[in-house]
Formats: structure tokens, C-alpha cells, sequence
């Protein structure tokens, strides 16, 4: 999976974490931060909203296939899934994946580690730290999952999708997103869908494991790291389940969101 052109060089330098806005981020996501403002949304048009690491490539890749895989069969096999659904930042009803904080850091971690586009990852429980002090690129996870639960409370057409949902029964959620967007597929084409965004399905795509990607080192982790619920339990401490569990509590305290903090 390793990118033969990375094996021979340096890697670039790491960027640094700076204010934008009153939220953490790195150049490589505000250079272009024009695109989101100045972004004329269509009424159709879909947005996915995911925190890092949360499930973003997994909900979109789902998305296209829903959507093109009838008229262009190809299109998830050829087609690099950022130019399918594409960063606003980089380069519309909303779609908002969430995941469990506990399994979200530890992704997050490992894809620090990978990609040279983020801040120097250091070791795990100075990650850990910063995660819960909102110290990352894309700022606070409990910021993003409660303002986008806010959010869903006053506006209908946003559907909030949980990683763990989709791991625990595709059909239903596939169900959830269909009749979320008026879609109908057949059984065959459903079928067709479902078989392509399992995770190892996904893994040999190189179209969405982002293996063609110079700024990530796969020989460090690959982007399609496990795919499962309840990796955190391989790398929190005792200490730091209870002293994490504590301060979910206290951050998540006023709102409504599933989210099993326990899982
Ligand atoms: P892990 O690092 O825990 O394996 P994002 O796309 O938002 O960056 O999220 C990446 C995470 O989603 C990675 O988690 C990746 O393995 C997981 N993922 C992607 N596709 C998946 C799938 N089909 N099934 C399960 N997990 C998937």
C-alpha cells in the first residue's frame, strides 16, 4: 500500500496548530478558506460534517455509490473519492458521522502519526491531552459533536449517522440514509452498495484508502487503519479511561447526544 514515490524521501516539516476563528487548525485546511465562505449552496445539494477520523471517507464513500454507482458502475473504482465528494476546505440536507470520543482519539492519534499534514502527533497521553483540551487541527471533538446535535435539534434535514450504527447494522442505516434522501434503490443495487463500503472492500480501494496520498506515510499506519468499535480498550490506561470518563461528563453535561463513552 506504500507509496513507492515516499519510501525516498524526506518527510516534509509538520505544520503548526494556530487560531482560526477561535478553533485550532493548520494551513493546509485555511488556505483556502474562501471556498466555504464564499459557498453558494444548491437546495439539493449534501454536507457531510464529520470531525476527523469519525467516519467521514466511509459515509461518503456510501453516498456516491447511492447516488452514481447505477449510471457510472466505475466511478467508485477510478475516481479518487476526494474529487467524488470533495473537502470544502480544500478545494451541501447535511450528513454529521460521529464516533465515540475514546475510539475517535485513538484514530485521530494514529492518523497524526501517518500524515504530514498534521502538528507533530507527540506520544499518546500528550495526544490525549490535547484532544481533551480541543488542541487539534478542526479544534474541540465535543464542540463539533454537540454544536452539530444543537444544530440537528432546530433544523430537520440533518441526519446524524454514528459509527457505531453502521458497524452494528448496515441495512437499517443504509435504510435511514435512503428514505433521509428520498432514494430507492433495488435490493440488487442496495446489495451492490453494501458490499463495497465494507471495510475490507474499502481497504483494497486505492481510490479511497488514500494510498495515492505524497503528504501520508503508510509505512507508519495505513489510513484504513482497523475499522472497529472499541480499539481504545488497546491503549488507554486504567488512569486514563477514568480520568477521560470524568471529563466527558463534565464537557458533555448539558446536551442530549447519544454517545457511550463506556463502549
Ligand atoms: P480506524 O483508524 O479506527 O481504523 P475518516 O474517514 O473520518 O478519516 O475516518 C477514518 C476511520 O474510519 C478509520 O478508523 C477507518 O479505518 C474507519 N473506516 C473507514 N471506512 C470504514 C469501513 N468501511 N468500516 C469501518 N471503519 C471504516
Amino acid at each position: 500500500m506504500a507509496n513507492p514515490d515516499q519510501t525516498e524521501t524526506a518527510a516534509p516539516p509538520r505544520p503548526e496548530l494556530f487560531d482560526f476563528h477561535g478553533v485550532s487548525m493548520t494551513h493546509h485546511f485555511t488556505d483556502n478558506w474562501d471556498n466555504v465562505q464564499n459557498f453558494q449552496a444548491k437546495p439539493d445539494d449534501i454536507l457531510i460534517a464529520t470531525y476527523p477520523k469519525a467516519g467521514t471517507t466511509w459515509v461518503s464513500h456510501m453516498l456516491d455509490l447511492l447516488y452514481f454507482g447505477k449510471s457510472s458502475p466505475k466511478r467508485g473504482d477510478s475516481l479518487p473519492i476526494c474529487e467524488r465528494v470533495p473537502f470544502l476546505e480544500i478545494n451541501n440536507p447535511v450528513f454529521a458521522p460521529a464516533r465515540n470520543a475514546k475510539d475517535n482519539v485513538v484514530s485521530y492519534f494514529h492518523f497524526a502519526r501517518m500524515s504530514n499534514a498534521q502538528p507533530e502527533p507527540g506520544d499518546w497521553p500528550s495526544f490525549l491531552q490535547r484532544f481533551q483540551e480541543g488542541k487539534m487541527p478542526w479544534g474541540s471533538w465535543y464542540d463539533h459533536v454537540k454544536g452539530w446535535w444543537e444544530k440537528k435539534q432546530a433544523y430537520p434535514k440533518l441526519l446524524y449517522l454514528h459509527y457505531e450504527d453502521l458497524a452494528e447494522d448496515m441495512d437499517r442505516e443504509m435504510d435511514r440514509v435512503c428514505s433521509f434522501l428520498g432514494l430507492c434503490p433495488t435490493e440488487e443495487e442496495r446489495h451492490q452498495v453494501k458490499e463495497r463500503v465494507q471495510f475490507d472492500a474499502m481497504k483494497k480501494n486505492s481510490m479511497v484508502n488514500y494510498s495515492t496520498f505524497s503528504l501520508m506515510d503508510f509505512k507508519i499506519s495505513p489510513f484504513m487503519r482497523k475499522g472497529k468499535v472499541g480499539d481504545w480498550k488497546n491503549h488507554f490506561t486504567v488512569y486514563q479511561n477514568e480520568q477521560f470518563d470524568k471529563e466527558y461528563q463534565k464537557k458533555m453535561m448539558n446536551t442530549t447526544v447519544r454517545f457511550l463513552a463506556e463502549i
